[in-house]
């Protein structure tokens, strides 16, 4: 595949990651350098097996929050752009453990920011989240609305963008925060109850057991492939003249949960009929993005179908071959 901007060196921390790894993987068949980082807390070296066997790319295990070293490793390398995915990705330990989502979440990112702005890195990204907007009613959400994020988990992402959009403004570095709603797919981590709804349901079925559907399965949310994610993280990093800004990393496109469990059935025929429980506490009903600044400014838009990625996780060629035609 022809790179679609010249081959750049792009580090990206937590790489070993569920959405690092697959921005490594693409950015690694574009054709640019790629140096990932990772304490492998969370991650697993066995996300990044393409990523080994393809030239152009390293992989360095630390905790990026020790002292100097992410100093002495953005002057080392001279990226052109780092990609900052490591984070505290579990909104519930963020509410027990608020230490942890400080030094994770805030503190990592200030970390990140110095050294690009002592390294003279022109350009950062950043792992935002739909959870800067709280609990919004009106939708969809769109970047003009005013942030008001409920939690540890939503307000670190904030204070995050906000450190990052003050470095990009005081000292030259262009700052993109890509604000993810519901991201899915391959490699994500169903092992927690509060894993993201789609790797729980795909897990439960695989092993033949019946879903849980909290509430009357209504309630609607902008799924977005890890694909599409990704594609998103690699043009935020090497797209020319970009502008510093925020940006909603959605399709624009809201599925109910009976939409979702409908599309499992047909990966899963024989799967054992859905058991509707409680509504979850805290849990909003509604959420969808406008992806149109993204695609005016960012030139992005999902390209993955929801049924093709749902059904990618149960057969990852069928994915491959369609989007090769
Ligand atoms: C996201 C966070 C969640 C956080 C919430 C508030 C993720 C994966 N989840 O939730 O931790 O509290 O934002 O900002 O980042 N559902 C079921 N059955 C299940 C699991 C989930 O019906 O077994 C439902 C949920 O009640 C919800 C929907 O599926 O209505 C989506 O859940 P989830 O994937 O956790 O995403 P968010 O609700 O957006």
């Amino acid at each position: 595949m022809q790179p679609a901007t010249p081959p750049r060196t792009v580090a990206v921390t937590g790489a070993a990651g569920f959405i690092g790894s697959h921005t490594v993987d693409l950015l690694l068949k574009q054709g640019h350098r790629v140096i990932g980082i990772d304490d492998l807390s969370t991650g697993s070296r066995v996300n990044l097996s393409k990523a080994f066997n393809t030239s152009g790319f390293d992989l360095i295990v630390e905790d990026l929050v020790q002292p100097g070293f992410m100093e002495a490793f953005c002057k080392r390398y001279q990226p052109d752009a780092l990609i900052h995915l490591a984070g505290l990705v579990s909104v519930t330990r963020a509410e027990e453990e608020p230490e942890l989502n400080f030094r994770l979440n805030i503190k990592a990112t200030q970390v990140v920011a110095e050294a690009a702005r002592l390294a003279s890195i022109p350009r950062l990204v950043f792992a935002s989240s739909a959870a800067v907007y709280g609990n919004l009613p009106t939708l969809p959400l769109r970047e003009v609305n005013r942030a008001e994020p409920v939690g540890n988990y939503g307000n670190a992402k904030l204070i995050s963008e906000l450190l990052l959009h003050q470095y990009g403004r005081s000292y030259d570095i262009t700052t993109v925060c890509n604000r993810y709603f519901n991201v899915f797919g391959p490699r994500q981590d169903p092992s927690s109850p509060y894993s993201g709804v789609i790797s729980l349901f795909t897990d439960r079925y695989a092993k033949g057991l019946p879903v849980t559907v909290f509430g009357d399965g209504h309630q609607t949310r902008d799924f977005i492939s890890v694909h599409d994610v990704a594609a998103a993280n690699a043009l935020a990093a090497t797209k020319p003249g970009l502008e510093s800004s925020s940006f909603n990393i959605c399709t624009g496109e809201s599925r109910s949960l009976l939409d979702l469990v409908n599309a499992l059935k047909l990966q899963y025929p024989d799967a054992p009929t859905p058991v509707f429980g409680e509504e979850r506490s805290g849990d909003i009903k509604h959420s969808l993005g406008s992806p149109q600044r993204a695609k005016r400014k960012l030139g992005f838009k999902a390209q993955i179908d929801f049924e093709a990625a749902i059904a990618e996780l149960t057969s990852p060629l069928l994915l491959e071959r369609s989007r090769a035609v």
